[in-house]
């Protein structure tokens, strides 16, 4: 709820549709669920996929100055170290002494009464609570063998500035791109897949030369993401670019913007941006003894690049294309005038888990199943499509709810004339169109 308003949709709605049409599900459901882990189901695999794709093309594929990268999850411990994660990247915790709860300090009112049980005084001291996960490398476990699970995918970039450079031949600016894994053992997860244990990031360290012109260069990036989001249509009204003040940022930051998407519950932060000067390279090179400045050949001079990070969390950013992309409307049918509710997502299609539903009008007519079938098999070379046959509202409807762009429907007509029906979802404006087009007639729209 925000304000007195009442949501669009509930985060129950996009929860129950999640699991009903296999978008995600809790993760080991038959063993009660683990707090804060999520499995993306047939459809959610592909809209997740789809939405890294659409990051990296943008990214990497699109530009000549940003190269991509893969690092390990599980780092040399020293790594955190120098990034300061060992140290500082905590949340204070506190908990209740009656009902057992636990909470993050920051996310309460007041640190008087339990807001589970109600009670008062029971809450304990908040403390310090270190978000890294910890395992154990090799066969020894003990604290010389002590390792984390990356908070961040960022430090794999920082700890390779050098081989990457030498390696791909860049000079600044240019930038390193990367998507994967990270887990942060966050004390309250929730809100669905917004805040998770394990979850993805995509990340990009954009390197630029001590020039003075490194604000523009971070302005750059600001509008350059901002135009990422609305290409993908998420709608402009439930995202805000939040400036941070210079209280708000670390210390040896310049400048920085947390994207943010109106949720249910309210803003949520799908992305920072940050101008982060030479905070990190400097750290790395201080604690490792190693030079991980840039050689200028033409100058044959040295200098530590300046930072320019984007970071946007591609779980929070597929819930998002979730929850912008839903909709409930209620239709009436041109003859009976009869009226009905139907539920649509309506993702842009290079999103779209499914971009074509094939049915014949009746599952009974081999002609028309085959026919179905031969067009479902030829569209696959042009788009993601998916072959369905049953009750024709209700494959329409399952279409809708999946957020499926186009349905073509082939009828007797179609083993006449060779024409077949081609719905579109958000107007549901049906059109003939001949077999044999098919191909460019979707290439065209998606
Ligand atoms: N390297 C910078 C960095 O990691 P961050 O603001 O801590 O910055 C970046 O994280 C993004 O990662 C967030 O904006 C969010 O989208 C995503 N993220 C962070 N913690 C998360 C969590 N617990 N669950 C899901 N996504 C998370």
């Amino acid at each position: 709820m925000i304000g007195n308003e009442k949501p669009r949709v509930t985060m129950d709605e996009i929860t129950a549709l999640a699991k009903r049409r296999g978008f995600i599900f809790q993760s080991s459901e038959i063993y009660g669920g683990l707090g804060g882990f999520f499995d993306y189901g047939p459809l959610g695999a592909i809209l997740k996929r789809n939405v890294k794709n659409a990051w990296w093309r943008e990214i990497v594929e699109l530009r000549d100055d940003v190269v991509a990268f893969d690092s390990s999850i599980v780092m040399h411990p020293s790594t955190w170290i120098a990034s300061g994660h060992v140290a500082n990247f905590s949340d204070t915790m506190v908990d209740c002494k009656n009902c057992k709860h636990r909470f993050r300090a920051d996310h309460l009112p007041s640190l008087a009464k339990c807001p589970d049980c109600g009670m008062k005084d029971t809450l304990t001291e908040p403390r310090a609570f270190n978000l890294m996960m910890q395992t154990s490398v090799g066969p020894m476990e003990d604290s010389a063998s002590r390792a984390y699970l990356r908070p961040e995918t960022a430090q794999g970039m920082f700890v390779n500035f050098k081989n990457i450079y030498q390696s791909a031949r860049k000079r600044p600016p240019f930038g390193i791109a990367q998507i994967g894994k990270s887990f942060r053992n966050e004390i309250t997860p929730g809100n669905f897949t917004f805040r998770m244990r394990e979850f993805e990031q995509a990340e990009l360290e954009y390197f630029v030369p001590n020039d003075g012109n490194d604000l523009a260069a971070y302005e750059e990036w600001v509008t350059a993401r901002k135009k990422w989001y609305s290409d993908y249509g998420v709608r402009e009204d439930r995202l805000r670019f939040y400036e941070l003040t210079e209280r708000e940022r670390p210390h040896y930051a310049k400048a920085g913007t947390d994207v943010e998407y109106l949720f249910p519950w309210g803003w949520g932060e799908l992305e920072s941006i940050a101008h982060r000067g030479t905070y990190d390279l400097d750290a790395h090179m201080a604690l490792s003894g190693k030079d991980l400045q840039y050689f200028d050949e033409a100058s044959k001079s040295k200098y530590t690049p300046i930072l320019i990070e984007s970071s946007a969390g591609m779980d929070r950013t597929t819930l998002t294309m979730l929850v912008d992309a839903y909709d409930q409307e209620t239709i009436k049918d041109a003859d009976s005038g009869k009226e009905t509710s139907r539920v649509v997502l309506r993702f842009h299609p290079k999103i779209a888990p499914v971009q074509v539903g094939v049915f014949p009008l009746a599952r009974n007519k081999p002609d028309l199943v085959e026919r179905a079938k031969g067009i479902e098999r030829d569209l696959r070379a042009v788009a993601r499509t998916q072959y369905d046959e049953g009750n024709v509202g209700q494959l329409y409807r399952r279409q809708d709810e999946i957020g499926t762009p186009f349905c073509i429907m082939i009828d007797f007509q179609s083993l006449d004339d060779g024409t077949v029906t081609v719905r579109e979802r958000d107007s549901m404006r049906q059109d003939r169109v001949e077999a044999a087009r098919l191909r460019a007639y979707l290439s065209e729209r998606l």
